[in-house]
């Protein structure tokens, strides 16, 4: 089983970390990070992100295994990520859990997906972006697609989820795959 880590910063979007650990259940061993404003705007859109059957680690606790390179996981989301979070991991600046593991993940050089979520970015997030990117990280806004005809939120959620599962080389059936019949 793989193991990932999913971390949920303060960005909107919740329902895309939700319906990731949702599709995680019984497909990898998690740990899951939520920030303080996470929780703070998971209250605001209604939607609980505790009672998985996961490794729940505190973000304030950087000394948790997760902080370790010598801890192995097969990859790292962020999602959302909120524009603080990705200033951090962009420019090392490692003072919480989610963001030592994802410096961790850069220095080990292991799949480190950000899902950033804000609107519209300005300069700094945009160098933030590129910087994170070359130093190894994966950026996949929160611009899911619109082909597959989703009905629902969650269904447009999953659009993202699929996509974050294939970088993750988790299977999935979420959602069928472009030229599929
Ligand atoms: C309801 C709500 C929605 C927010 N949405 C966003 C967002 O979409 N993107 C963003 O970068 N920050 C957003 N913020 C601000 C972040 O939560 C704030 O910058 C926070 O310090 C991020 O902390 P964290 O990265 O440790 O989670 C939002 C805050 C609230 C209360």
């Amino acid at each position: 089983m793989k193991r990932i880590v999913v971390a949920v910063t303060g960005a909107s979007g919740i329902i895309y970390a939700k319906r990731l650990l949702d599709a995680l259940c019984g497909k990898a061993e998690v740990y899951v990070i939520i920030s303080d404003a996470a929780r703070q705007v998971s209250a605001v859109e209604g939607l609980s992100l505790d009672g998985y059957p996961f490794h729940y680690e505190e973000n304030a606790e950087i000394g948790a295994k997760i902080a370790s390179g010598s801890f192995l996981y097969d990859a790292m989301v962020i999602v959302p990520c909120s524009m603080k979070t990705l200033s951090a991991v962009a420019n090392g600046y490692a003072e919480s859990l989610i963001v030592r593991a994802a410096d961790v993940a850069l220095k080990e050089r292991r799949t480190l997906i950000i899902v950033p979520r804000e609107t519209p970015y300005n300069r700094i997030h945009l160098t933030n972006m590129l910087k994170a990117n070359d130093a190894g990280a994966l950026i996949m806004p929160a611009s899911p697609s619109f082909y597959t005809h989703p009905e629902t939120i969650e269904e447009l959620a999953d659009v993202m989820v699929a996509r974050i599962l294939d970088h993750c080389g988790i299977e999935h059936n979420l959602q069928k795959r472009w030229g599929d019949a």
